[in-house]
């Protein structure tokens, strides 16, 4: 399908200025949320991107309004209507995203049933969901797995628990608050995720009129309340597309204002971005990244939850590492699977070395396990445009960079993938100076 298709000039850097808009991670969850609501919820700075509108979509199927509001980037929820839904009408979902599995809490609070479709993802690694249907047990919802989906049903009210996750995972820490803003009682979860998403998350629930304390050691306490109303709330910017940005910078030796982007969360990818060689500016409305010239230093790196450097943030900067000078180290403890990427970027001239070994930090949970998680990068390696299949959604814009910063040209496939997570990903390359073309528009030009 040549529509899915993009020819990449490489060998210019990136220049001018790009704007991001609201959390991938934050705002398809900001709007389950509006589920649990008895009155209408106005979400802003919502980017235009795939997991909105599969959300959007699944939302409208049981009943809730979503329109767009007056300015750019609002959506008002209406959930005063919520119904069931067709189970074929949300199997067509199936394998469209992760989001749906949150649709769990509110729609047992909401409707005492609910039916999840396969999800999809990113295939990073196994990204099993156990946590989650563990956590929904507790409180006491009964689960059923059928080939086309999971039923779900509570047969009575659902009661508070006490949890304590196996590892603090995002997702498992969303579907707790949740579930347990409207359950009877107090739930308190140990081990919870923090990421800077989830926090806003909690202020979205806060608003809402949910009782929610973060304490110290990664434990939430969570009081159940007997109803909430609806929100208004600004989406936090995406940090993971901010730091996209900062590493085609780098990587291209270009100079990229990212309008939008946030000191506060982006601290540990800032030092990160510094220690390799990275220059930034912050002001008020948001970051400059830029290469200063001469020569990227190699680093040590090790992937964590938050507050450490996280996953998503990898992918990118191994590009860059790539134009670095020595050995750089990369340890990623998050995902089992999260550098197979790195072959294609191998295709193009680059040197990385994958190991089963947990290199350079900490042993982790996947050392004693046999995948190749941990990589060694030497640089620097001149980049040769190549033949590229984009294998996820942060490993399709790391080849997107490489593909920048490599000499020739490059036929990227599946393209539309990132979409999923990079509004307008097309139109903002071009503003940077990229020079990229769709097959149809080569034709033209020939
Ligand atoms: N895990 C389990 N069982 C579970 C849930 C998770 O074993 O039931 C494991 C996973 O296999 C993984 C680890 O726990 O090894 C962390 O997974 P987590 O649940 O934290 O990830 P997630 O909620 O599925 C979200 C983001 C990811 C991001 C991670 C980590 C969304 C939609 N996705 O995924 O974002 O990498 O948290 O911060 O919020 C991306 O944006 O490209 C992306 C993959």
């Amino acid at each position: 399908m040549t529509d899915d298709v993009l020819l990449v000039h490489g060998g210019n850097p990136l220049e001018g200025e790009i704007q991001i808009r609201g959390a991938k991670n934050l705002v398809p969850k900001a709007m389950v949320a509006a589920l649990l609501g008895q009155g209408p919820s106005r979400l802003r700075n919502v980017p235009d991107i795939r997991d909105v509108k599969v959300v959007r979509g699944l939302l409208q199927l049981h009943g809730v309004t979503v329109r767009t509001g007056d300015e750019d980037g609002e959506l008002i929820l209406d959930p005063s209507h919520v119904e069931s839904a067709n189970v074929a009408d949300i199997d067509a979902h199936a394998g469209s995203s992760r989001i749906p599995i949150l649709f769990c809490g509110p729609l047992l609070h909401r409707l005492g049933h609910a039916f999840i479709p396969g999800l999809g993802g990113c295939d990073i690694g196994g990204r099993p969901v156990d946590f989650h249907f563990e956590v929904l047990r507790q409180f006491g919802a009964t689960i059923e797995k059928h080939p086309q989906g999971t039923y779900l049903v509570a047969p009575q009210r659902l009661r508070g628990t006490k949890i304590e996750l196996p590892y603090p995972s995002v997702g498992a820490t969303e579907q707790v608050l949740l579930t347990a803003v409207l359950a009877e009682g107090v739930t308190e979860l140990r081990n919870a995720a923090v990421e800077p998403e989830i926090v806003d998350l909690i202020c979205v629930l806060q608003k809402m009129g949910a009782i929610i304390t973060m304490g110290t050691d990664r434990t939430i306490l969570i009081t159940g309340v007997d109803e909430l109303g609806g929100y208004n709330h600004k989406a936090l910017p995406d940090r993971l597309e901010a730091a996209s940005w900062a590493c085609a910078a780098l990587a291209t030796k270009g100079d990229i204002y990212v309008r939008g982007a946030d000191q506060i969360p982006m601290m540990t990818f800032l030092n990160t971005f510094r220690k390799v060689g990275g220059a930034f500016e912050i002001d008020d409305e948001g970051i400059r990244f830029w290469h200063p010239g001469g020569e990227l230093k190699a680093i040590a790196l090790e992937t964590d939850v938050h507050p450490g450097f996280q996953t998503d943030w990898q992918q990118p900067l191994v590009v860059a590492l790539t134009q670095a000078t020595g050995l750089s180290i990369v340890h990623e403890t998050v995902y089992e699977s999260r550098l197979g990427f790195t072959g294609a970027l191998n295709q193009m001239g680059a040197h990385i070395q994958l190991y089963r070994e947990c290199l350079g930090g900490t042993p982790c949970r996947f050392g004693a396990r046999n995948f190749k998680h941990s990589a060694v990068v030497s640089g620097p390696s001149k980049l040769i445009g190549s033949e590229l299949v984009i294998p996820d959604l942060r490993g399709g814009f790391s080849y997107l960079i490489a593909a920048l910063a490599a000499e020739g040209t490059s036929t990227v496939h599946g393209i539309d993938l990132i979409n999923r997570g990079y509004e307008n990903f097309m139109a903002k390359l071009r503003d940077l100076g990229a020079h990229v073309e769709l097959p149809a528009e080569a034709l033209v030009t020939a």
